[in-house]
């Protein structure tokens, strides 16, 4: 297995072992996503846990229903008690650039409401400096409009092209999406104000706010390094 992929699988089932029986979880998008739910599927079938998973993309709703982890709602469940989930790139502080899957928006929406977020990842996602390319979720109607902004901020926006369907991707909420190139973001605070402000744009895929609840586990050659934001303790 390449070590990549070994270093997403053993991130990811480390978050998976910090589960504990009663939780309900956000359940994120992605490869690395992928494999924690393959180890929570495990341990609901072997150690008898129960925990219910909120979905962040129809792709993790799927992939849950078939690994037989219990689905619910942020209706019934509006704090979750941990988000796990991937990302594109982390800096030094735990901001991070996400949304290469599209389910940038329903990812923050269960980041923010949840009390703990794990972010698992393998060593190519750490950088000094975030470079994006940032997603941007905007409404098809406003597409022009944002384009247009966000090249006055310095951005190269790209409409997203389906891979296996021509014209745009169409994200889980109807949207399209922008991939948006910045060069490096000195400043990704404000440019994930700047860019949320825009009148058309859902969300955008720089996750800037969550840093003090965010545990960052990383696969390594001689096992996981754990990063703790200053909330992180007590999972
Ligand atoms: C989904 O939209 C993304 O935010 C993913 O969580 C992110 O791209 C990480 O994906 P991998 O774990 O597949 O690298």
């Amino acid at each position: 297995m390449p070590s990549a992929d070994r270093a997403k699988r053993d991130a990811g089932y480390y978050a998976a072992d910090l589960v504990k029986n009663g939780m309900i979880l956000g359940l994120g998008t992605g490869s690395t996503a992928y494999h924690a739910m393959v180890r929570l599927s495990v341990r609901i079938r072997e150690e008898g846990i129960f925990v219910a998973g909120i979905p962040t993309s129809h792709q993790t709703a799927m992939r849950a229903r078939e690994l037989r982890i219990p689905l619910t709602t942020l209706d019934d469940h509006p704090s979750p008690d941990l988000a796990i989930d991937g990302a594109d790139q982390v800096d030094p502080l735990l901001r991070l650039v996400k949304g290469r899957g599209a389910a940038l928006t329903r990812e923050k929406v269960v980041a923010d409401a949840a009390k703990h977020l794990v972010i698992v990842a393998d060593p190519g996602k750490l950088v000094q400096v975030l470079s994006g390319p940032v997603p941007v979720e905007v409404i098809p109607f406003a597409i022009t409009p944002v384009m247009r902004a966000i090249r006055t901020l310095d951005g190269d926006p790209r409409v997203r092209e389906g891979k296996a369907k021509d014209g745009p991707v169409i994200t889980d909420n109807g949207n399209y999406i922008l991939d948006c190139r910045f060069g490096e973001i000195p400043d990704p605070v404000r440019l994930e104000e700047q860019l949320t402000a825009l009148p058309g744009v859902v969300e955008c895929g720089l996750f800037c706010r969550y840093m003090e609840k965010t545990t960052l586990v990383v696969g390594e050659e001689r096992g996981c390094r754990v990063v703790l934001g200053r909330r992180a303790q007590g999972i």
